[in-house]
């Protein structure tokens, strides 16, 4: 029988094996980086980035907190970011003296990070950086510095690993590029 997910795969992207390699990688970089800190915090922006924080945290040997904050852009179809966003729950922790690296599934437009990073900013935080698994650069709109990224991909409609394809197959342990007549709103 074949599985739900596969009326919607045109190809798998980035297999298992290969996500989990990079993300050690990625681990062990923001490890020795961040290898004197103690109050590093780990901040995951909900809900395509969950996977990729509960797996990079494991791989990162410096002590750490992890938050959450759910943010999204509005105004336009679900699948199509606009210059507005809005932050639908904030984090629980003070960020003020924390060194904090946001944990984001992709940047696309770039708009949801830059709006973030602002909020943050105002709040003081040590340091701030970022850290995106999927960076679709050719989409940007606005400029943000990325401080580490997993993968660079080509401006395709992708998920699984987190993301999702209205709101289902978050759980996939791949990242698929999504056929074409899936995005078709039904
Ligand atoms: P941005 O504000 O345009 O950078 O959009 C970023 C957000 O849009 C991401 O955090 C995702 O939630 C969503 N997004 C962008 N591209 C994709 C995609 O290819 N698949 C699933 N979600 C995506
Ligand atoms: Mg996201």
């Amino acid at each position: 029988m074949a599985l739900a997910y596969e009326r919607y795969l045109q190809d798998v992207l980035i297999d298992e094996a290969a996500l989990q390699k990079r993300i050690a990688e990625l681990g062990a970089q923001i490890s020795q980086d961040y290898a004197d800190c103690q109050d590093l915090l780990l901040l995951c922006i909900l809900k395509g980035g969950v996977m990729f924080l509960s797996d990079l945290s494991r791989h990162i040997q410096a002590p750490h907190m992890i938050d959450f904050m759910a943010a999204s852009s509005y105004g336009l179809g679900a699948r199509q970011a606009s210059g507005s966003v809005r932050i639908d729950m904030d984090l629980r922790m003070d960020v003020k003296g924390k060194h904090v690296l946001v944990v984001e599934d992709i940047i696309d437009s770039g708009h949801t990070l830059s709006f973030v990073i602002k909020t943050l900013r105002n709040r003081e935080p040590a340091s701030l950086r970022l850290c995106a698994l999927l960076n679709k650069q050719s989409r940007r709109e606005v400029d943000i510095q990325v401080d580490y990224i997993g993968f660079d991909i080509e401006n395709k409609y992708v998920f699984g690993y987190g993301l999702d394809l209205d709101e289902r197959f978050r759980n996939l342990p791949f990242v698929g590029v999504a056929r074409l007549d899936a995005l078709v709103d039904e």
